[in-house]
């Protein structure tokens, strides 16, 4: 299996040094057309949501553009990553997650170190989380704001979308599972604003219903109990059991974001 290093070196042999920063994502762009369509396809979705919250937090359109290119290419790094840990159809060992975490970091090598401040936050942040409990152990509002927004956005899509190693949940699992009341994978890894804006827009799709009371616990537990790297939970057991203690709990929550819309207050934002 070739290194990221090496990786990175060949990528780069192929870039004539000294070119934009543009013409450089061209020609990242074209590498990843060549096989990773993949990673494309997420990137691309992920920068539609980070669009939708960042309007919804007030960001005019030129801001919104900016922030939507810097999301697109949020995981160039990926191209670094050998194939065999990138599509590995199974959960990832301790040295696989190490190589898989270092696609922050060649993202960055990639995209040069002249990168604008916003794509290169993006790019290296993108796996901070609220409570700290991300790559770079970054917390709060030491994180970027636009790696925060990118943050929900990502986990969104990454936990409906249909990879090697899992199944895609339902937009319904995904919300429940991003809210839950759980310091190991919840609401606790967001930011409190931006979730909420968020959970607010998702309710306004018509589109969305929530788990009947009947819900197959069993089911879900099976689906997701492989799902890497976002869940701690060890055993379908342990997840059956939290979800059933919590479940109630996030249905209140979520009907508490339904019935009374956030109100848009400059106070709250956090440019
Ligand atoms: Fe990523
Ligand atoms: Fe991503």
């Amino acid at each position: 299996m070739s290194s990221v290093s090496d990786n990175i070196k060949a990528i780069l042999s192929g870039i004539p040094l000294g070119i934009s920063v543009e013409k450089r994502i061209e020609r990242l762009a074209g590498v990843e057309a060549v096989d990773r369509g993949f990673v494309a396809k997420h990137a691309i979705s992920v920068a539609n949501t980070a669009s939708e919250i960042a309007r919804s937090i007030g960001m005019n359109e030129r801001e919104v553009d900016d922030l939507a290119y810097a999301v697109r290419w949020h995981d160039l790094g990926k191209l670094a990553i050998p194939d065999e840990i990138l599509r590995k159809p199974a959960r990832l060992d301790d040295d696989e997650s190490a190589i898989m975490k270092s696609h922050t970091e060649a993202g960055l090598v990639l995209i040069d170190g002249c990168a604008p401040g916003l794509l290169r936050d993006v790019v290296l942040y993108h796996h901070e989380r609220y409570d700290g409990n991300g790559y770079n152990g970054l917390k709060g509002e030491k994180i970027p704001l636009p790696a925060r927004i990118t943050a929900i956005a990502d986990v969104h899509d990454a936990l409906m979308e249909n990879r090697d190693y899992k199944n895609p949940l339902t937009e319904e699992c995904t919300l429940e599972l991003m809210t839950r009341d759980n310091p190991g994978f919840g609401r606790y890894a967001f930011d409190p604003f931006l979730l909420r804006k968020f959970i607010s827009l998702r309710l306004d799709d018509a589109e969305l219903r929530f788990l009947p009371h009947d819900f197959d616990y069993d089911r879900l537990a099976e689906l997701i109990g492989d799902i890497h790297p976002y869940l701690w939970l060890d055993s379908a057991e342990h997840l059956r059991e939290t979800l059933r203690i919590e479940l109630k709990y996030v249905r209140e929550t979520l009907d508490m974001y339904r019935e009374r819309p956030l109100e848009f207050s400059p106070a709250g934002m956090r440019m």
